[in-house]
């Protein structure tokens, strides 16, 4: 299974790094397909690629980057253990907002790597992710409340840019990042209780434990 996603990873990678569907693709460097731990429990979900990650086709390198390796470390974690992509696989030009119809061609790409990662927690960073979980809600209301839907949780949180660029909000940012571990507690009890996982394997027989019932 560790092989089997590590290569569905990479082959979607394959596709994302020439890929031409939208406009982005004139503009930009290099794609950024997503980066780390093809069986870590979280996924992380930015907005899409600035500057540096453009430059070197890894995602999160810059200062919002230095800054969530800074959170991660507060949980214990390393960017290697989680799995950190964006909305946009290509910058926009200047770093503008990501238009809807690119989201929109882009979005294939970013489903298949959640169905193939499955992770117990999406985190979402930033506005554009969070709208594909919780469409019309506003960050400052709803960041580091999860919400848990068909066995995995989905959490917002603020994006690093905006707590680099409105440093009060750093304290909250810590709070949502600490709280992360108590969510996968809980997703874990969740599925360990029998709740169906969010992307059932299509073409295998139901697990044994389901049989037992
Ligand atoms: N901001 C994002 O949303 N994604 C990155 O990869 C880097 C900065
Ligand atoms: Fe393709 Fe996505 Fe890049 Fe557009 S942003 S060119 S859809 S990989």
């Amino acid at each position: 299974m560790a092989q089997d996603r590590a290569a569905a990873l990479a082959e979607i990678a394959a596709q994302v790094r020439p890929c031409t569907k939208c406009e982005l693709h004139l503009s930009r460097t290099r794609a950024v397909p997503g980066a780390g731990n093809p069986n870590s429990e979280i996924m992380f979900i930015g907005e899409g690629p600035g500057y540096h990650e453009d430059q070197q086709g890894l995602p999160f390198v810059g200062r919002s980057g230095d800054y969530l390796v800074s959170l991660l470390k507060l949980i214990g974690l390393t960017r290697d253990q989680v799995f950190i992509t964006n909305v946009v696989k290509c910058r926009p030009p200047g770093n503008r907002d990501p238009l809807p119809d690119e989201i929109l061609t882009c979005k294939p790409y970013l489903d298949s790597q959640v169905d193939i990662i499955d992770p117990l927690v999406i985190v979402t960073l930033g506005r554009f992710s969070m709208a594909r979980y919780f469409p019309g809600a506003k960050i400052t209301q709803i960041h580091g409340k999860p919400k848990y839907e068909n066995g995995r949780a989905y959490y917002p949180m603020f994006h690093p840019a905006a707590a680099l660029r409105a440093q009060a909000l750093m304290p909250q940012m810590e709070a949502d990042i600490k709280r992360l571990q108590e969510v996968i507690a809980k997703v874990k009890d969740m599925r360990a209780a029998g709740a169906a996982p969010a992307e059932a394997p299509k073409d295998e027989p139901p697990p044994t434990q389901l049989l037992l019932f």
